[in-house]
């Protein structure tokens, strides 16, 4: 299954896309992550990533394209998630241009003001990346559960870069939720239930209940 998880930032993409991949034995393809290790290993390619990121703005579609290109021509027919790519109509057409056929974009909705909430108590891991919520979806301890190494806040996740996320969102990239409605391959869940309902929803959405 090649797929794509739409929705704003914080919508639960993350959450849902590591339970989809454990059920379906598919990789997730995370541009963010992509980016924060490129941050985090000091490359050319991150320090101009994280001049955007800081900002709540996207970084620029040739930077993000030719990235994922590589990936994804180094998986060929093999499936994936695609979790934030792409993120604007000229990153979805770059997509159709490397001549994938996807078999669902799942959109994710949350409104913004239940973000903006759930932002201030999101944990990563800094190892693995795994995620985790103070309230919703809280480690067993200090530490993450899948690895043992300690979590942290990310950098984009106060409040006024979290709304600036919002606002670059509905401009740049809800727009794809009608795109690909067009292609009749948008499946729609509301993203507001608890983690594990919102999962319910999601694999019904997926064909599997
Ligand atoms: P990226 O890392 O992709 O961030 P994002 O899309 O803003 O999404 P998040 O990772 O913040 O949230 P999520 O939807 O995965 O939610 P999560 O599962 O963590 O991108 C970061 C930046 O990189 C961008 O701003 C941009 O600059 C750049 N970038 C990346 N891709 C790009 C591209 N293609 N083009 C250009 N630039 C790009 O959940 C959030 C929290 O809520 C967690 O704490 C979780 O535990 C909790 N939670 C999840 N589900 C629920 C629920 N149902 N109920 C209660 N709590 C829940």
């Amino acid at each position: 299954m090649k797929l794509i998880l739409l929705g704003a930032p914080g919508a639960g993409k993350g959450t849902q896309a590591e339970r989809i991949s454990k059920k379906y034995n598919i990789p997730t393809i995370s541009t963010g992550e992509i980016l924060r290790t490129q941050i985090k290993n000091g490359t050319e390619l991150g320090a101009k990533a994280k001049e955007y990121m800081d900002k709540g703005q996207l970084v620029p579609d040739n930077l993000v394209i030719g990235m994922v290109a590589d990936f994804l021509s180094a998986r060929g027919n093999e499936g994936y998630i695609l979790d934030g790519f792409p993120r604007s109509i000229p990153q979805a057409e770059a997509l159709d241009a490397m001549g994938i056929t996807l078999d669902k974009v799942l959109s994710i909705e949350v409104p913004d003001e239940t973000i903006v909430e759930r932002m201030s108590g999101r944990r990563v891991c800094s190892k693995c990346g795994a995620t985790y919520h103070t309230k919703y979806n809280p480690p067993k301890g200090d530490c993450c559960d899948a690895c043992g190494s300690a979590l942290k806040i990310r950098d984009d996740d106060n409040e006024a870069t979290v709304r600036d996320r919002l606002s670059v969102y509905h401009a740049q990239t809800e727009p794809l939720k009608s795109f690909y409605e067009k292609k009749g391959i948008l499946v729609s869940v509301v993203g507001c239930e608890k983690v594990d309902d919102t999962t319910a929803l999601v694999f019904e959405a997926l064909g599997e209940a």
